[in-house]
């Protein structure tokens, strides 16, 4: 990774991302049993994560995000005094097209803004199916392309400058279709203009996946 991906997007990221902290929470809050966060980033979430989660596997290809996430677990497990154990959280460095953990394994899963980065998005997607128990949960946060018009095409105009800029983001990827051919289906799915995201990436999806029992 570059100095520009270690030590400056995640930065930018915190910057841009400042005015989502209610959405983060109003997401993560339901996530319960075994959790795995597929591009957990810098850890922005790990503090909305409740006991009923109870254990949080983190899986992120950036070694400099991981570390910072790491940070976050550690002032988490220092401020529990005690009541939070340090086997909760787990941080991987990976991909999640290519996941380590075994079928039917997790009980939740959460996407929150990164299906718009992952190269091989499709792929990832059937993985979080597959590590999924059946009935299992994925809790989803993911920005768009919007629906046809000018914003829509301003953003594929703008994609291939942005990608870059951004470390891989998209901001066209179709990620409401991309779940539905993993297999999931739609328990509760929200699309709307997040007013606290820039407007060239406030199209959203939020909602909850599941995997058919
Ligand atoms: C926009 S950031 C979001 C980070 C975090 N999820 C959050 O909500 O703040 C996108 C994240 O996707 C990660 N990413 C990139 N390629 C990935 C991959 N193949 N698998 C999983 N995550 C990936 C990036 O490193 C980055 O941390």
């Amino acid at each position: 990774m570059s100095f520009y991906e270690d030590r400056i997007f995640p930065v930018a990221l915190d910057i841009a991302l400042a005015g989502i902290a209610d959405t983060r929470r109003e997401l993560i809050q339901s996530a319960q049993g075994r959790v795995l966060e597929v591009g957990i980033g810098n850890g922005a979430n790990l503090r909305y994560y409740t006991d009923r989660a109870t254990e949080v596997v983190g899986v992120e290809p950036c070694a400099a995000m991981v570390d910072m996430a790491q940070k976050k677990v550690d002032k988490l497990i220092a401020d529990s005094e005690g009541k939070i154990s340090r086997d909760k959280y787990q941080l991987k460095v990976g991909g999640g097209e290519n996941l380590d953990l075994e079928d039917n394994s997790v009980d939740t899963a959460v996407a929150c803004l990164v299906f718009c980065t992952i190269p091989d998005a499709e792929g990832a997607a059937k993985e979080m199916f597959r590590v999924l128990k059946p009935g299992g949960k994925m809790l989803f946060f993911e920005h768009v392309h919007a629906a046809p018009g000018i914003k829509a095409r301003v953003q594929n105009l703008l994609n291939p400058i942005w990608k870059p800029l951004a470390c891989g983001c998209h901001l066209n990827r179709n990620t409401k279709h991309m779940f539905e051919q993993a297999g999931f289906n739609y328990q509760q799915i929200e699309e709307y203009h997040h007013s606290k995201m820039f407007p060239i990436f406030s199209s959203v999806i939020e909602g909850i996946a599941v995997k058919p029992g």
